[in-house]
């Protein structure tokens, strides 16, 4: 459905070429960590997209032939790989970098386990962006996204380039559960059952808004106690039933590409384009939280407004206390990285 709302009129658009001087049509996405379990769907579903015109991919290993496999779909854009020493030419001239380089987790672990290994990679993908494309929109996957985010801002801090508006962390996965999870406790289809969820992406930080749902807002104890917990832990699911292999990476390749959508609508100049994503957030900064995820209205600069929480129950409230103090912590540990 997302790929159809915006096919007719992007087709009716003229193609653009790699590294086109046309401004108005370029719309080149670029994936870091293209060759891995979420990488490589997640390059196909954007090759797909009508709205991305050229593809750039990139890994330490395996991107050229993800992308030469992945360039014979027969849509507009142009696909180019790039080997692990060509990271600058992978950037040139991007407007979107997608990030889902990194080690996903095993049985057992939670997803700050991940941080040692992955806010190097993050911190150092994110210094290249900033230095050969500083205007843009970063879009962050790798784990612990809670920290990943705040590594990603206080790099391009650093390097004098740093923009509010174009740093996201994806939790379009968060969201996709509560809308599937939710259908199937009341009946309905998922397109009946969006959910808001804000906060952050680990455990206790996610945070479903169901009471702000018509579906939603009359599940009751045990039952909303366990679908709380399945939005939450739905991650942990996936991670015991590949027994070792992975997370989930082909629910997550469609969110991505679905959250890629969503922020080319409004960088495309489509009104009212609202999505959850965690940036840097007014929210809560009272607290001394900075980052902090919900519903965003994204537009041709990236962030346009960062919606308020609305109304919560006391369920929510509940569940939203214990998110503060761990988010907290988790990009507490992201910016001392960096510093
Ligand atoms: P994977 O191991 O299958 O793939 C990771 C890829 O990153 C590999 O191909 C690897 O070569 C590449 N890579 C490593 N270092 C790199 C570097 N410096 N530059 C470029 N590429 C590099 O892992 P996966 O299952 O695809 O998961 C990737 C990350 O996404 C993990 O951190 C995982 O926890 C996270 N994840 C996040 C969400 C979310 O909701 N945000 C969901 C699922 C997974
Ligand atoms: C998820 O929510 O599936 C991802 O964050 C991967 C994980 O480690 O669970």
């Amino acid at each position: 459905k997302m790929l159809a709302r915006s096919a007719a009129r992007v087709l009716a658009a003229p193609q653009t070429r790699l590294f086109s001087a046309s401004a108005a049509h370029r719309t080149k996405v670029a994936v870091l960590g293209a060759g891995g379990g979420i990488g490589q769907p997640l390059s196909l579903l954007l090759k797909s997209d009508p709205l991305v015109t050229s593809l750039s991919l990139y890994d330490i290993r395996g991107a050229p032939g993800v992308a030469a496999d992945v360039s014979h779909v027969d849509t507009g854009s142009e696909v180019q790989g790039y080997a692990a020493d060509q990271l600058d030419q992978a950037l040139e001239g991007v407007k979107v970098v997608v990030i889902p380089a990194g080690v996903p987790r095993k049985p057992g672990m939670t997803r700050d386990d991940l941080f040692n290994t992955n806010a190097s990679i993050v911190r150092d993908l994110a210094s290249a962006v900033g230095r050969v494309a500083p205007d843009a929109h970063i879009l962050v996957i790798s784990n612990p996204v809670n920290s990943t985010v705040p590594i990603v801002a206080a790099t391009l801090e650093k390097a004098g380039v740093f923009d509010p508006r174009r740093v996201f962390g994806v939790t379009t996965l968060d969201v996709v559960r509560a809308a599937r999870f939710l259908a199937g406790v009341v009946g309905a289809t998922p397109a009946e059952t969006a959910v808001t969820v804000v906060g952050g992406h680990s455990g206790p930080t996610i945070v479903p808004l169901l009471s702000q749902t018509k579906l939603g807002k009359d599940v009751k104890g045990e039952v909303y106690d366990k679908l709380v917990h399945r939005i939450q832990y739905g991650g942990d699911e996936v991670v015991k039933a590949k027994d070792g292999a992975g997370s989930a990476t082909l629910s997550m390749a469609y969110a991505g590409a679905k959250f890629t959508n969503t922020l080319l609508q409004g960088l495309n100049g489509e009104k009212g384009v609202v999505a959850p994503t965690f940036v840097k957030s007014p929210l809560f900064v009272d607290q001394g939280i900075d980052f902090f995820s919900s519903n965003v209205e994204l537009g041709p600069n990236g962030v346009e407004k960062i919606h308020p929480l609305g109304e919560l129950s006391a369920e929510e409230e509940k569940l939203l206390a214990a998110c503060l103090p761990e988010l907290k912590k988790n990009i507490e540990k992201g910016k001392a990285f960096v510093a």
